[in-house]
């Protein structure tokens, strides 16, 4: 056992990112849609397999989430611990998204989820609400 832990499960090194990929499925109609109905488990087996393919296991983790609360800019995907949130992901941006964020540590800004979008009522994407987008579509 480690000095000064109770817990005598040996810890296990930390990821260095940690991705979470929303695959949250609803009814077909629902009001705010899923993400899985967006193509979110097959972005996430992509991203899982260029981790791999880049050597970055046990580095890097690539998990699936349930619903971010936010179905209404999915493919929803959080990595942290930067905590950038990004949104409107398509398979066409998963290899950037892996050079660029987790490769090199720079988030990919035409993605990102402006604050106003995050945790909010409204935004332009909910239904209305003032919210400077970043989004480049
Ligand atoms: S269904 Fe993906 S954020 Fe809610």
């Amino acid at each position: 056992m480690i000095p000064g832990l109770t817990n005598p499960v040996a810890p296990m090194p930390a990821f260095e990112r940690h991705v979470f990929v929303c695959t949250n499925t609803r009814a077909e109609g629902h009001p705010r849609g899923c993400c899985s109905a967006k193509d979110s488990n097959a972005i996430r087996e992509r991203l899982k397999e260029l981790v791999s393919q880049r050597g970055l296991k046990g580095k890097v983790r690539v998990n699936s989430a349930g619903c971010l609360d936010q179905c209404e800019h999915g493919v929803t995907i959080v990595v942290y611990p930067e905590a950038v949130w990004y949104g409107f992901v398509k398979m066409a941006d998963v290899d950037e998204l892996l050079e660029s964020h987790i490769v090199a540590g720079k988030p990919v800004e035409r993605l990102r989820l402006p604050p106003g979008c995050i945790n909010t009522e409204r935004c332009p994407h909910k239904g209305g609400g003032a919210v400077q987008i970043g989004l480049g579509r």
